[in-house]
């Protein structure tokens, strides 16, 4: 496996050579380092925290304060791979000054090497901004979960002619605003297809068919940490939830029989210098 830092050209590269381009949320040291070590081009710190790693009901009641803490986490631990920082929603909502303002402190505070954001068209002028100062941008268009209420709820997008034609749209107007990545999420495969063979820049999917440049899961769902509910587009690869459960089981039941700590997990007195106690 290459050892060098993924960057914007070698995503590009992989593109056009072709070759897919593999992306992993990650919230935490621990979990960086693995997907890191597996060699997954892209980290994505995303807003998707709120709900599987601090319980929230959504992604909007996440704050720029909890994303940062996360990213920093993240960044020490990602030695190749790219680390991608989604702005929680009103970020970069109010004006173009505080999108700047918040894209910077992804950068500047956490270490990150790009910020993500949601919406299409309606959000270009801000994707540009913030590409002009510097920061690159990967967009995220379909299913925009900070909004799934206007979506009225978690929906694949894009569906119908006249829907999908304004996601094709929305995805040229992120291309020409700067944008370097363009995330697509719940929107039907053909279209995903379409979508990737016209922009130029690299497409992941999750929930967008095979077609796409790149693939993206939540790594609790991959893993099975998050039991709440699962997606259609989600392929748990292990379940690892009853086996973390069964050891928890196993520590309680042999502390309170007194079967654990053993004498190979205790450190040992001289019985002279016990005596002196
Ligand atoms: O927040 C997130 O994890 C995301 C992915 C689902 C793409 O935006």
């Amino acid at each position: 496996m290459e050892s060098q830092k993924v960057t914007i050209a070698s995503l590009q590269k992989k593109k056009s050579s072709g070759q897919k381009i593999t992306m992993m949320t990650a919230y935490d040291f621990p979990t960086a380092s693995l997907v890191d070590q597996a060699g997954i081009d892209t980290i994505l710190v995303g807003d998707s925290l709120g709900m599987v790693m601090l319980g929230y009901q959504s992604t909007v009641p996440v704050t720029m304060d909890e994303m940062l803490h996360h990213c920093k986490a993240v960044v020490r631990a990602a030695k190749r791979g790219f680390v991608i920082g989604d702005m929680p929603f009103m970020s970069y909502h109010i004006s173009v000054e505080d999108a700047i303002l918040n894209a910077g402190r992804f950068i500047k505070e956490a270490g990150c090497d790009c910020i993500k954001l949601e919406g299409g068209s309606e959000m270009a002028h801000v994707v540009e901004a913030i590409v002009r100062i510097g920061i690159p941008v990967c967009g995220h268009i379909g299913l925009t979960p900070q909004t799934a209420t206007k979506l009225s709820g978690y929906n694949v997008q894009g569906k119908d002619a006249e829907s999908a034609k304004a996601l094709l749209q929305s995805a040229r107007d992120l291309e020409n605003a700067g944008a370097f990545m363009i995330v697509m999420e719940c929107i039907p495969d053909m279209l995903a297809a379409r979508i990737t063979k016209e922009l130029s820049v690299p497409t992941i999917g999750i929930g967008a068919g095979k077609d796409c440049d790149g693939q993206v899961l939540v790594y609790h769902d991959l893993v099975g940490l998050f039991e709440r509910f699962t997606p259609k587009f989600v392929k748990q690869y292990v379940n690892l939830s009853p086996q973390i459960r069964d050891a928890l089981v196993k520590f309680k039941n042999e502390v309170e029989s007194g079967a654990f700590p053993g004498p190979e997990h205790s450190f040992a007195m001289k019985p002279e210098e016990a005596k002196k106690i």
